[in-house]
């Protein structure tokens, strides 16, 4: 695989950008915005930067889809992200039509990507691009559960004192306030995170990890952009490596866990063809009832998408 496109050059966008070139294992990264010149400039500095970095990974600005063709595969950032008071959902009405126009034309010129969904709210915009797009279910798919166990991890190292690197931890359903963190799958280099921490304690982390996009935009008055940009960029390396590694991500849902029809964040394993597995938890019945409560809420905003004319 030689050719990513990354769609929206904004803080996501070209964070992702950024990190895929210092990862130097695709040949080249066309970064596409609305704002031809902003794109040109932010791969025009990662360009710059390789030499300094010592990576080969060549990237390029454009606002002209011919550039994007070929693209094996194709990262869908672009839209407007949140202001503080706002949630994600109400971001539907903009990014909905921007979602389904980048998708369809990237489908113009590429014959048969794999697109990673960024724009929020992530599982109705997964949803809007694979309709978008016609293509299989293995092949479009959202990220937001890489982020999510991330700040959950983060949260967890910090009130451990240990190593991020060595919390491994599940979290399925939608990218929003209804998230289910998995304590019950969490572990601190394989030992039960319940053995490591208060009950207390960690009730507080699962709350603030599920509102974790939140605390940033109050500080920030917009989103997170560098853990979000660098979780793309992990699925990208996972599919260009064929690692087969194991992530949640926002995946098409076929009966899965008893939802059909609809995208949500589970456990999939992540190879050359895209989804090649969702992985199926024996999950107890409080598990279960906060999974079908995300659902609930994802299907909701979808009867939304579904009233728009896009
Ligand atoms: P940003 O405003 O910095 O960048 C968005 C870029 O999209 C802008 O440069 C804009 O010109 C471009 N754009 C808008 N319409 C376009 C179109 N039709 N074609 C091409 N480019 C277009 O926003 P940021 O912070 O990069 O966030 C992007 C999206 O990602 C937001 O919807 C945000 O909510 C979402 N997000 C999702 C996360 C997740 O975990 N799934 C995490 C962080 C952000
Ligand atoms: C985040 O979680 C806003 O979805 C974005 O940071």
């Amino acid at each position: 695989m030689s050719k990513v496109t990354v769609v929206g050059a904004g803080n996501v966008g070209a964070t992702c950008a950024n990190v895929l070139a210092h990862k130097d294992i695709v040949k080249e990264v066309v970064l596409l915005d609305l704002k031809g010149d902003f794109a040109r400039g932010k791969a025009l500095d990662t360009w710059q930067q390789a030499s300094i970095d010592h990576y080969s990974t060549y990237v390029k600005g454009t606002d002209d889809y011919k550039d994007t063709a070929g693209s094996d595969i194709v990262v869908i950032t672009a839209g407007i992200p949140r202001k503080p008071g706002m949630s994600r959902d109400d971001l539907i009405s903009t990014n909905a039509k921007i979602v389904s126009s980048v998708t369809k034309s990237i489908m113009e010129h590429s014959e048969n990507p794999i697109i990673i969904v960024v724009s929020n709210p992530l599982d109705v915009m997964t949803y809007a691009a694979h309709k978008a797009s016609g293509l299989p279910d293995t092949r479009v798919f959202g990220m937001a559960g890489i982020l999510d166990t991330a700040r959950y991890r983060a949260f967890l190292a910090t009130e451990l004192e240990v190593s991020p690197k060595d919390i491994q931890a599940v979290l399925m359903g939608g990218h929003g306030d209804t998230m289910v963190p998995l304590p019950r799958y969490t572990t601190v280099a394989g030992i039960p995170v319940e053995e490591m921490i208060d009950g207390d304690k960690l009730d507080a982390i699962v709350e603030r990890t599920k509102k974790g996009g939140g605390e940033l935009v109050k500080l920030m008055g917009t989103s997170a952009w560098y853990a979000p940009g660098a979780a793309a960029a992990q699925m990208v390396e996972a599919i260009v490596k064929d690692e087969n590694r194991i992530f949640p991500c926002c995946a098409k849902l076929n009966g899965e866990y008893g939802l059909d029809d609809m995208f949500l964040g589970v456990p999939v394993k992540l190879g050359k063809n895209g989804i090649e597995k969702v992985l199926t938890l024996q999950l107890n019945d409080d598990e279960k009832a906060l999974l079908e409560n995300s659902a609930q809420h994802v299907r909701d905003v979808m009867e939304v998408f579904n009233k728009m004319d896009v």
